[in-house]
C-alpha cells in the first residue's frame, strides 16, 4: 500500500492506472476508520480493480463551535486498516494541499442542501461539495463510495457530479451497524456511556416507523409521533430533527404518504467530555407496502 500526501502525485498515480486500463475507485473519508468505512472500501474493490481511501478531516464543513477540534483522529491505526483491507493508495494531505492559502473558490449546493442537516449546519454541505469535488478531481476515479448513513450529503454529491460535469459514478452504500442496531459512525466513541445506551432509540424509531408504514399506515403525521415517542424513551437525547421527505428531491413528504418517503433523524446526545453533546442522525427509506 501506498500512501501519497499530494495532488499532483495522486494524480499522476491514478492517470497511470487509467492508462494502464484499471478501474479506479475513491472512497473519501475523515478517518477514524470502522466498519462502516471498511464496508465501502469492499464496495469499491467490488467495482474497480484499484481503491484510494482519502484521510482528511475537512476544516470548512466544520461550523463554528462544531467538533472539528474532538473530531477522533487515528491516522496509523487507519493505515494499518486500509493495508488490511487491501487498499492501493492512502491519500492523506495537509489542510494547505486542499485549500491552498488566499483561496477564493468554493462550491455552493442549492435546495437539496437546504433541509434536515443542513438547517442546523448551513455552511456543512458548502464544505463537503467544495471538498469532495477537489477530491474527485485529484483522484480522477471512475466510481466513488459514500455512505447512505449520511444520505442528504450522497444526494448533494449526486447532484454535484451531475451538475459539474464530473465523469464519477457515484455509488451509496447500505448503512453499517452495531449489534444493537446502533449506525457505525467515528462519532459513537465520543458518548457518554449512558448516551451511548441511549442512542439505540434512533434504530428503534426507525423500525418502528418501517413496522407501521408496512403495516399500511401512510399518515406522515401520525409516524412521526410514533418516532418521536420512541425517541422519548431516551431522556437525554435531545431532538435536532426527525422528518418525512421524498427520498429524491428532499422536498417535505405530502401528509399522507403516496410512494417511498424517507424517514431521516438527528439528535444530540451526551458526550463523554463534560458539558459535551455529540450529534447523530440516522434514516431510513420507508418503502410503500403497496
Ligand atoms: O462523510 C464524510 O466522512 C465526509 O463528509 C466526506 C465525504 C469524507 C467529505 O469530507
Amino acid at each position: 500500500m501506498r500512501r501519497i500526501e499530494t495532488v499532483r502525485e495522486l494524480r499522476r498515480w491514478s492517470e497511470a492506472e487509467r492508462t494502464a486500463g484499471a478501474r479506479v475507485a475513491l472512497v473519501p473519508t475523515m478517518g477514524a476508520l470502522h466498519a462502516g468505512h471498511l464496508s465501502l472500501v469492499e464496495h469499491a474493490r467490488r467495482r474497480a480493480e484499484r481503491v484510494v481511501v482519502s484521510i482528511f478531516v475537512n476544516p470548512t464543513q466544520f461550523g463554528p463551535g462544531e467538533d472539528l477540534d474532538h473530531y477522533p483522529r487515528d491516522l496509523e491505526r487507519d493505515l494499518d486498516r486500509c493495508r488490511a483491507a487491501g487498499v492501493d493508495v492512502v491519500f492523506t494531505p495537509g489542510v494547505a494541499e486542499m485549500y491552498p492559502p488566499g483561496g477564493q473558490t468554493r462550491v455552493e449546493v442549492g435546495a437539496l442542501a437546504e433541509p434536515l442537516c443542513g438547517r442546523s449546519r448551513p455552511t456543512h454541505f458548502g464544505g463537503v461539495a467544495t471538498v469532495v469535488t477537489k477530491l474527485l478531481l485529484a483522484a480522477r476515479p471512475h466510481v466513488a463510495v459514500f455512505g447512505q448513513k449520511d444520505f442528504q450529503q450522497l444526494l448533494v454529491i449526486r447532484r454535484l457530479a451531475r451538475d459539474l460535469l464530473l465523469e464519477v459514478e457515484i455509488v451509496g452504500a447500505p448503512i453499517v451497524r452495531e449489534p444493537d442496531g446502533v449506525a457505525l459512525s467515528s462519532r459513537n466513541r465520543n458518548l457518554a456511556p449512558a448516551a451511548r445506551r441511549q442512542a439505540t432509540a434512533l434504530v428503534r424509531a426507525l423500525d418502528a416507523a418501517e413496522a407501521a408504514r408496512a403495516a399500511g399506515e401512510r399518515r406522515r403525521d401520525a409516524l412521526l409521533a410514533l418516532v418521536r415517542r420512541e425517541l422519548a424513551k431516551a431522556p437525554d437525547a435531545e431532538l435536532d430533527y426527525a422528518e418525512l421527505r421524498d427520498p429524491e428531491t428532499l422536498e417535505p413528504a405530502r401528509e399522507r404518504l403516496a410512494g417511498p418517503a424517507l424517514l431521516a433523524l438527528a439528535v444530540h446526545l451526551p458526550g463523554s467530555e463534560p458539558g459535551a453533546r455529540v450529534r447523530l442522525i440516522d434514516n431510513r427509506v420507508l418503502e410503500d407496502p403497496s
